[in-house]
């Protein structure tokens, strides 16, 4: 099996398993933060795994995992706001091309941002995933997170 295939069949085990913990609550910062763990410690080269919560005109951060991370992210800057202002997920193969990214840490090499939308369609929230290796995120992981995020909401 090839190393995409994998990738997929773990996104899908990882699907499974997450629709059976949030059964148990209806809480979003719970649903949130549980989410985080488990694809924090289950996918490969994730090095800093979170929310950002949109409120008014700040992305203020919400559960995370990894190294400690910008807390406010300045309005239209970065790879987060870029998902919010186009309303899609972004994928950045390499950060250091991202004209006006955000280097909470300098470790991060790549990223990945899936916004989160209430049941009217706006962007409450974005989910970004950094990594350690440049290119660590393709459609696959695209595909993958939007199905998880749109788990969040009960
Ligand atoms: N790099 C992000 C900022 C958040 S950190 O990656 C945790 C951005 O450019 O929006």
């Amino acid at each position: 099996m090839d190393v995409q295939e994998k990738k997929k069949q773990r996104y899908e085990r990882i699907e499974e398993q997450i629709g059976g913990l949030l059964e148990k609550s209806d809480d979003v910062i719970a649903r949130m933060a549980t989410v985080i763990a488990i694809l924090h410690h289950k996918m490969d080269g994730f090095f800093w795994t979170g929310f950002y919560i949109l409120r008014g005109r700040k992305l203020v951060v919400g559960p995370y995992q990894g190294p400690v991370a910008c807390q406010e992210l300045e309005y239209g800057k970065g790879v987060c706001w870029a998902s919010v202002l186009q309303e899609k997920t972004v994928v950045v193969e390499n950060v250091h091309d991202f004209p006006g990214h955000i280097a909470c840490d300098a470790r991060s090499k790549s990223e990945i941002v899936v916004p989160l939308r209430n049941r009217d369609g706006d962007i409450i929230a974005v989910l970004d995933v950094d990594s350690s290796r440049y290119g660590n995120f393709d459609e696959i992981d695209a595909t993958g997170l939007e199905k998880i995020v749109g788990m969040i909401l009960p």
